[in-house]
Parts: C-alpha cells; sequence; structure tokens
C-alpha cells in the first residue's frame, strides 16, 4: 500500500513537471514566435513609421473641435485629423478623453474608429494602443466602479483588497476599450506637502513594494492579452513624492544611496511582477530632470533591473524640458536629451512634433537607429503581448459585470478595511437613535469622498456624479433616520457658510459629527503653501467645542493637513482619506459599529507644519542630544490605528539569538483579543540595525499580517527573517550586510513596544 502511494506520488510529480515544462516550452516558443514577428516588422518600417509609433497624443488632438488644445467635449474623432495622424504621421498610441467621463460605448466606438483605420488603411497594418489614467478604478468610464484611492487600500494593509481593484479595474477597463492603465503610483512620498500623496500606498518602500507587486499581478494576470487583463505602468521613477519644497514636479535632493534603498526597491518588485511599462518622473532629482537622466533609465532600469518593457514620458515633457527645466534650448534638444536618455514613447500630448524631431535628430545623426530600433521594438513586443495584432478591440457587451452591485461590494471593502481610527474618548461606536448634526464641507459631498481623478482630472467638478451613491449624511441617515439628524454645512473648504447655524443647532444635538476636508485636486493645482487644514475648518470645530457636546471628526483628505489645535478638542477622530463611491456607507456603518475599524495609518499623520518626519529616518534624526527619543513627534505614528475591540501584545519569541550565514530566524508574536468582539489588527515588525557603518534607520517595516481574532481569543503570528532583511545601502552605494546586533520590534505603534534581540554573523555555523 505504502509503495502504491508513493508511485502515484512519483507519477503525479512526473506530470506536473512535463505540464510545466511543456508550459514554458510553449511559451518560451511563443515569445520567440513575437520577436520573428517583430523583425520582420521592423525590416519593413521606414523611420517616419518607427518615429510615429514611439509617439503618443491625447485624443483631443483629432477630435473634432475648434482648435488644438480645447478639450474635446463630444469625442467625436475628425477623420481629416485621424487619416492625417496615422498615414502621414504615424502615431502609434493615443491617450485621455475629452472632458466628461465617455461611456464604455462611447469608447468603444472612438478607439475602434481608430483601430479600423489603423489595421485596414495603413501601410504595415499595426494597430494603436490606447491607455488610460485609472487610478482608483476605472473612474473615467461613465458608470464604473469607483475605488478609494490608492493611499485608503494601502491603509487595509490587506493585499487582498488591492488585488481585487486592481482585477476589478482591469476589467472595467477592458469594458471600456482600453488594454493599458498608467497605474499603480509606487512612488513613496516622504514630502507632507506633496498633493499626490493619497495617490500613493504611502511613505514605506516595503508596504508600497507588497500593495505595488499585489497591484502588478492582479492588472496583468499571467497573460495580458487575456481580455480581463490591463497592462500596467508603474508611476513615476524616481522620486516624485520628495521635491525638496514639497510642489508638483520640482526637484528632490535623494542620494543615490536613498534612491537605492527606499525609492527602487517597490520598482524592482513590481518588475520582478513583470511590469510592462514605466512612466518616467516630471520633476528633477539632483537637479537632473529624470526624462533625460540616462543613469536611471537606461543604467538602472534597463540595465541593472533587467527591465524590457516600455519606458514612457509623462505628460508634455518635451515642452517641459525646454519651458520648464530648461536643459534643451528647443523641443528638438529635448528630443535628443530624453530618447538617448532611454525614452521609448513621448506622450506628446497634442501634436506629432516629438516623431518630425526624431526623424531630423536620426538624419543628424544626433540619435543612433540602434536606439530608436529598441524602442520601437519594445513597443511593437508590448502590443503583440496585449494581443492587439489579433484583438484590435474588446466589446463592452462582453462585460455583464461592469459597474455591477458585487464590484461596488469589493469597493465598499476597501474603504471599510482601510478607514483608521485615531482617537476614541469612549464615544464610538454610536448608539442609533440620539440626536446627531452633521456638519462640515465634506458632509454631504461625492467629490470629498472620491477626490480627484474622478469622472474629470480634478474630481470638482459635480455634474457627472452618480448621485445614488450616499454621501457621508446620506448614510448617516440610513442609520439614523431623518428625524434625528441634523445638517449644517458649517464651511466650505475655506470659507464660513453658516458656523453660527451649526453652533445652535449643536445645543440641541447629543453628539456632533464635523466632517472636514481638502478640496480634491492633483498635480500643479493640489500644491499648498500652508499644511494646516484652513483655518475656517479648525474654528468650526472650536465654536462647536464651546456647546460641550461629544465630537466626533471625520477626515476626508489627501495628505495629513494639520489639525494639532482641534485634536484635544475632538472625542472620536476618523482618517477617511479618500474612501471612494462606497466610503459614505463606510463611514457611517463604522461611527454606528457596524464595522469594527481596522485600518491603519501607511503614512505618519503628521504634527508640526515646520518640522513634518516620516516614520523612517536615523537614530540621530531622532535623538535628542541627552539620549532621550524625542524629535518624531507626529500626531499619530506611521501604522497606527484604533479597533473597537483591545489587542494585547503578549511576546514577540525568536527561535534563536545568534543567526549564522543563510540561516533563517523564525520570530513568533503572541496577540490577544483582550476586549468583547472580534475585529482585525495588523502585526507588523520593524527592525533596528543597532550598530552599523552609516548612521541607522531606527526603524524599519520589514513584515506585516493582517489577523482576524475573536473575543478572547488569543493567537501567534509567525514570521521567517534572513539575512536579505539586515541588509542596507553602504556608503559605496552597494548593498550590504554588516555583522552585529539587531532588535526586533513589534506593538501597537503607540505605547506598546515587544523586542527581541538576536546577534547576526556572516558566516555559517
Ligand atoms: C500625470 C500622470 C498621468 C498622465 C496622463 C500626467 O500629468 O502626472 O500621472 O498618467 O498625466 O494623464
Amino acid at each position: 500500500m505504502h509503495s502504491l502511494k508513493s508511485f502515484i506520488a512519483v507519477l503525479f510529480l512526473l506530470l506536473v513537471s512535463i505540464t510545466s515544462c511543456s508550459e514554458s516550452d510553449q511559451s518560451s516558443k511563443q515569445a520567440s514566435d513575437i520577436e520573428k514577428k517583430i523583425n520582420s516588422i521592423l525590416s519593413k518600417m521606414t523611420l517616419a513609421e518607427k518615429a510615429g509609433q514611439m509617439t503618443q497624443v491625447g485624443i483631443p488632438a483629432i477630435c473634432v473641435q475648434e482648435g488644438y488644445w480645447a478639450y474635446a467635449d463630444t469625442l467625436i474623432i475628425d477623420t481629416t485629423k485621424l487619416r492625417k495622424a496615422l498615414t502621414e504621421d504615424h502615431i502609434g498610441s493615443f491617450l485621455g478623453k475629452g472632458y466628461f467621463p465617455p461611456t464604455n460605448k462611447e469608447y468603444y466606438d472612438m478607439i475602434n474608429q481608430i483601430q479600423d483605420f489603423a489595421l485596414n488603411e495603413t501601410r504595415l497594418g499595426i494597430p494603436i494602443v490606447y491607455a488610460t489614467d485609472a487610478v482608483h478604478g476605472a473612474h473615467y468610464t461613465a458608470g464604473s466602479t469607483i475605488f478609494p484611492h490608492q493611499i485608503t487600500m494601502a491603509a487595509s494593509w490587506n493585499p487582498e483588497r488591492v488585488e481585487k481593484m486592481a482585477e476589478i479595474t482591469a476589467y472595467e477597463l477592458r469594458a471600456s476599450n482600453s488594454p493599458w492603465n498608467f497605474a499603480p503610483v509606487i512612488d513613496i512620498s516622504w514630502q507632507a506637502q506633496w498633493g499626490r500623496i493619497y495617490e500613493t500606498f504611502g511613505e514605506d518602500p516595503y508596504l508600497t513594494s507588497v500593495m505595488g507587486s499585489a497591484f502588478v499581478r492582479s492588472s496583468q494576470g499571467d497573460d495580458i492579452a487575456n481580455p480581463e487583463k490591463t497592462a500596467v505602468c508603474l508611476k513615476h521613477l524616481i522620486g516624485y513624492g520628495s521635491s525638496l519644497y514639497g510642489k508638483d514636479r520640482k526637484n528632490a535632493l535623494i542620494p543615490e544611496r536613498y534612491i537605492r534603498q527606499y525609492y527602487l526597491p517597490p520598482f524592482e518588485e513590481a518588475i520582478k511582477q513583470g511590469a510592462k511599462s514605466v512612466m518616467i518622473n516630471s520633476g528633477l532629482v539632483n537637479s537632473i530632470p529624470c526624462h533625460v537622466n540616462k543613469f536611471l533609465i537606461t543604467d538602472i532600469l534597463k540595465g541593472e533591473l533587467s527591465y524590457e518593457g516600455i519606458v514612457i514620458s509623462d505628460w508634455g515633457d518635451m515642452q517641459f524640458l525646454s519651458e520648464f527645466h530648461k536643459t534643451a534650448p528647443d523641443h528638438k534638444e529635448a528630443v535628443r536629451q530624453m530618447v538617448n536618455a532611454g525614452i521609448d514613447m513621448c506622450m506628446v500630448p497634442y501634436d506629432a512634433s516629438f516623431a518630425h524631431h526624431i526623424i531630423e535628430l536620426v538624419i543628424e545623426d544626433k540619435i543612433s537607429i540602434l536606439r530608436i530600433d529598441d524602442a520601437v521594438r519594445r513597443i511593437l513586443r508590448f502590443k503583440f503581448e496585449l494581443g492587439l495584432f489579433d484583438q484590435p478591440n474588446t466589446h463592452y457587451k462582453d462585460y455583464p459585470d461592469f459597474g455591477s452591485d458585487k464590484f461596488a461590494q469589493e469597493s465598499y471593502k476597501g474603504a471599510a478595511e482601510g478607514i483608521t481610527l485615531l482617537k476614541n474618548e469612549d464615544v464610538l461606536p454610536l448608539n442609533n437613535g440620539k440626536k446627531i448634526l452633521v456638519t462640515g464641507v465634506a458632509a454631504h459631498s461625492l467629490n470629498y469622498l472620491n477626490g480627484p481623478w474622478t469622472k474629470t482630472w480634478s474630481g470638482q467638478e459635480t455634474t457627472y456624479n452618480d448621485n445614488e451613491k450616499n454621501t457621508i449624511l446620506e448614510a448617516l441617515i440610513n442609520h439614523n433616520g431623518a428625524s434625528n439628524t441634523q445638517y449644517i454645512a458649517g464651511t466650505s473648504y475655506d470659507s464660513d457658510i453658516n458656523t453660527i447655524e451649526a453652533v445652535k443647532a449643536a445645543k440641541n444635538s447629543d453628539y456632533v459629527i464635523v466632517c472636514l476636508g481638502e478640496q480634491p485636486a492633483t498635480e500643479r493645482p493640489s500644491d499648498i503653501k500652508e499644511l494646516y487644514l484652513p483655518e475656517v475648518q479648525r474654528s468650526l470645530v472650536k465654536a462647536l467645542k464651546k456647546t460641550g457636546k461629544p465630537i466626533i471628526l471625520v477626515l476626508l483628505e489627501g495628505r495629513t493637513r494639520i489639525i494639532s489645535d482641534i485634536v484635544p478638542m475632538a472625542d472620536g477622530i476618523l482618517m477617511a482619506y479618500y474612501p471612494g463611491h462606497e466610503g459614505g456607507d463606510a463611514i457611517a456603518d463604522i461611527l454606528f459599529g457596524a464595522v469594527n475599524p481596522s485600518g491603519k495609518l501607511p503614512l505618519t499623520y503628521q504634527k508640526h507644519a515646520a518640522a513634518p518626519m516620516p516614520y523612517i529616518h536615523t537614530v540621530s534624526d531622532r535623538a535628542d542630544n541627552s539620549g532621550g527619543y524625542t524629535d518624531y513627534d507626529p500626531q499619530w505614528p506611521f501604522g497606527f490605528g484604533l479597533s473597537y475591540t483591545n489587542f494585547t501584545y503578549d511576546t514577540i519569541t525568536i527561535n534563536t539569538a545568534e543567526l549564522f550565514g543563510s540561516d533563517t530566524l523564525q520570530v513568533l508574536v503572541q496577540l490577544s483579543n483582550t476586549g468583547n468582539r472580534v475585529g482585525k489588527e495588523v502585526v507588523q515588525l520593524y527592525l533596528r540595525d543597532d550598530f552599523a557603518s552609516l548612521d541607522p534607520d531606527y526603524e524599519r517595516l520589514i513584515r506585516f499580517k493582517k489577523v482576524e481574532l475573536q473575543a478572547g481569543e488569543t493567537k501567534e503570528i509567525e514570521f521567517f527573517l534572513n539575512k536579505k532583511d539586515l541588509d542596507f545601502v553602504s556608503a559605496a552605494n552597494e548593498w550590504v550586510i554588516e555583522e552585529g546586533s539587531f532588535t526586533l520590534m513589534t506593538g501597537n505603534r503607540m505605547d506598546v513596544v515587544k523586542t527581541a534581540k538576536f546577534e547576526y554573523q556572516t558566516n555559517s555555523l
């Protein structure tokens, strides 16, 4: 009997290995077939056709409209412009939409018309590739599922939530006939003022790597030709989130050591998962515009990381180089600089001038044809891998789940798991049937829930809102009844509306829920000069406090705007970030206790406008002269978040105090739910190198796990570490591991820290 079992097991293994061998044989055959086809097309292409493939233009450029720069408001293709774009300029890629969010039928018709022309009326019949920004769901298609922004998804600390978001976004984007998503954003944000923090997974390289890779895997699947999958675009390489003065597309000063240790790993991980495209940061690092940084694009990305996909510019960077960054006196020189640095495709965005400059530069021998062929090869490979030669369009009728309730449920789960409880002085959850006043700029607005990149770029337009979705007020009424729930606006983003009336109403209420917020804005318009939330919003809270009624703050904001003066006045505080279409319901469910909050901050909640600091900083950065640890003084630290139950960190234990060579260290954290309801906790493991040749980081996240515990339950959470977790980038810009003592830390990120120490030696025992 025993030998029969062994025989069956061997047979099974043999079969598995034969299948996987044949699978890998098949995929390498497919790859070599694609290379043959690329060679054949490339050999027939003229220089102009190659230059056109490298050019991406915005759809308004070929639409019926007055003037080149005006936004299209019809999306009706102008056939003369289309003919010129495809037969004279040989444009290979389009992006975007008009001002309004088109339906998936409108996308289908428009893209299909371009594809038809490209396949049937151009000399080589190369399909175009269409790109769309879908950074929190397919938010540029009417009726789609709008997810929370990435920062909320990161706050869930649950990669499964991100996988669902990426999966549904890919499906709905394909339902919009677009196979290429300009997402995820895997910049890390170390500049508290930066206006695009909400688009990121926060400030930590490890959390960003885990979430970014989950997004890539789920969006692309095993095969991007699958009509339910889309190619991703990792953006923006590199340092966009750390400009020196906190503004959009400006200079960041980042030592190479930091680039390698903190900024690059999320890109590296996502590339290992097979990410097919990378977009370059429109800003500068160490005064070099990233778009002309050959060391970054060619040596590091394409060389060291062996990245084989497309490198695309950001919007209008040819122009930026000469008009803002001033490395090039004219556009032609800008093109020379960017293509020679390694850019394969330029988002021009409104004409074919980029392609025309390329032709001249190659003829003048200022760009080699080898560089052009490399770029075009990558672009053609991308189109073949996307299956566009065989299936140039995907039809909305094949996507019955588009905008479905079951997808909305997944968006809800992201919001419900991400929203973070920051303060609770025995006020939450609320009981039904009490008199509540709901006030504040974000209380009755879908725009403040969805944030920017929703229907329109800025997300401020209300015309296209899906009004069947609940605002916070509407969701609260569903719980508490209209007769018990009063609404007074209070203020707009930055001016008073009727604070006095709100105060009067508060006097007759049992609780006051104040929904403060940051007006949706992105890129340049999201730049701020003041990190404090506008004074008028804080004054509303101060005036309400005088009534003596319990106050609950709900924060709808894209970065951590400072509220240090009103924190002591609030009994409860909920950080909702931009929680998306289902955010109103998720907030109300948390406030009334239907959901036990489990979000944790994926970034430091800043307290001091003059001294914002990310949680990754060196031991010296944090220490004062007397050896105490005082300088990291956030409002709430990275990784913090409360629950309606209590979690106790009982112990942290390791299987050895001496780790050798490539051995594995087992870490066990014992956690108990000592409260009275089921809840989820994110167990976080941090590491400190106690002594190193460089001032070591005070702490660095190296593992985390989200677990659910019943009331009264105790669990052991197991982590495994190895020497790779101990390394850092040395002064010589190389990853090194130094022997010595290390400290592991876990706890609630506030007053409980459990530690374990071990020694590492490079030699094996
Ligand atoms: C943004 C990118 C975006 C691109 C296309 C740029 O301005 O920086 O993140 O993908 O526009 O819309």
